[in-house]
């Protein structure tokens, strides 16, 4: 599978979490975990999408298992800091170690990213642009 793929296909399924969590919050009255929804629909989908739009842009990059890496750590550093940020504002204070952890597989990631976005020219070349002909 493409990185783009794997990015859109996690990242939707990162929002219909979210937004569970967020309908969650609301019918309960009780937002307390509001920064765990919060982290998770910013890094699980907009940041998520946005991989994969890069991605889908660059046809090499989005063959290359290296990005296919990048989606995954980005995805399980998203997933574990959503749960443990949720634990410290349910009062699980024992899970803070936990999410300073996964806050450095996240950033880990985007350090990936950032290699990809600074690379050679050749690897950070977009495909082509599709032009549109008028009918004659
Ligand atoms: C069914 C969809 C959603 C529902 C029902 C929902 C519900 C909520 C609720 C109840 C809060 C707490 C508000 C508060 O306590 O002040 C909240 C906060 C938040 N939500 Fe959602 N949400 C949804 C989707 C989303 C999506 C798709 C995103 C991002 C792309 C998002 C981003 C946020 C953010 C950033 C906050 C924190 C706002 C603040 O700091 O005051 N939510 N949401």
């Amino acid at each position: 599978m493409t990185a783009s793929s794997l990015s859109f296909r996690l990242a939707v399924l990162f929002v219909i979490a979210g937004m569970a969590m967020g309908i969650g919050m609301a019918a309960s009255q009780n937002h307390a975990i509001m920064p765990a929804h919060a982290h998770l629909n910013l890094l699980g989908w907009v940041s998520l999408f946005l991989f994969g739009i890069y991605y889908e842009r660059r046809p090499s990059l989005d063959q290359s298992r290296l990005a296919v890496a990048q989606v995954v750590l980005w995805s399980v550093g998203t997933v574990v800091l959503t749960i443990a940020v949720a634990a410290i504002h349910l009062g699980y204070t024992a899970a803070d170690p936990i999410a300073a952890l996964s806050s450095f597989v996240i950033l880990a990631a985007m350090l990936m990213f950032a290699y990809f976005v600074f690379r050679p020219a050749r690897y950070i070349a977009p495909a082509p642009a599709v032009h549109m002909t008028p009918a004659e």
